[in-house]
């Protein structure tokens, strides 16, 4: 399954060189998170940052391991994160910052990353982990997995559960260096993923290009509902 999807991102992204040594599985990309945090801040004083508002597990699986969040705020009209917080709050908690957690493109805003924000997730130290959840990626077509060989510490998550219809059977997949992996599978539950759930992923994956002819529909409907918006007086 792992080839199947370094497969799959070798050919969605055709200037990288993913194998199967840089991914790992989950039970939906929620166990990913989950262990990613299990990873960094446990048993130690590691804190997440966040940029609210953002996907809601970070912070809820972080509570549920008594783990700190620190959370900084965006740019009321672009959803821009508010760099300077987040650098004066890393300041004020003493860099216990373990690891970061952003979604690109960000959900609930659907803003993707910008160049400048890339820059300062670039510029985290090597022992900080960068989470860049890709959750959105075959409706959005944007993708930081050509930038991994340069930073070890970043970890991208994807999943089964939105444009290929698989919520249900929960898989999720992270791409990332191979000592990362490493250590990810150290963690994980030996059978974390059912085979039933595997064999309907490779299958999805196979037949692609049936499974996601409804994008175009869809990124239309979400056009004409831009467009419909735009219209209505601020
Ligand atoms: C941004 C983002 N990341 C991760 C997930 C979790 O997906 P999964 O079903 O793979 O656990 C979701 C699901 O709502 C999501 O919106």
């Amino acid at each position: 399954m792992k080839e199947a999807i370094a497969e799959y991102i070798t050919q969605s992204t055709p200037s990288t060189d993913i194998s199967a040594t840089n991914i790992s599985v989950g039970n939906g990309s929620d166990e990913l998170i989950r262990t990613l945090l299990i990873a960094t801040c446990l048993g130690g004083e590691g804190s997440i940052l966040i940029a609210t508002p953002t996907f809601s597990m970070y912070s809820i699986l972080a509570q549920t391991l008594g783990i700190p969040i620190v959370s900084v705020g965006r740019n009321e009209i672009d959803f821009v994160i508010d760099i300077v917080a987040a650098q004066d709050v890393m300041n004020q908690t003493n860099n216990t910052v373990r690891a970061v957690f952003v979604v690109h493109p960000n959900s609930p805003t659907a803003n993707a990353l910008t160049t400048k924000e890339l820059a300062w997730l670039g510029s985290w130290p090597e022992d900080i982990l960068v989470v860049i959840d890709e959750a959105y990626f075959e409706f959005s077509q944007m993708t930081v997995v050509e930038e991994l060989n340069q930073h070890p510490n970043w970890v991208i998550l994807r999943t089964f559960s939105k444009a290929f219809p698989l919520a249900s059977l929960r898989v999720g997949y992270a791409i990332a260096h191979p000592e990362v992996i490493i250590n990810l599978e150290k963690i994980r539950l030996p059978y974390n993923l059912p085979g039933f759930s595997q064999a309907a992923a490779k299958l999805v994956l196979t037949h692609r290009q049936d499974v996601l002819s409804f994008l175009p529909e869809i990124l239309g409907e979400r056009t004409k509902l831009f467009d419909a918006f735009a219209q209505i007086p601020t």
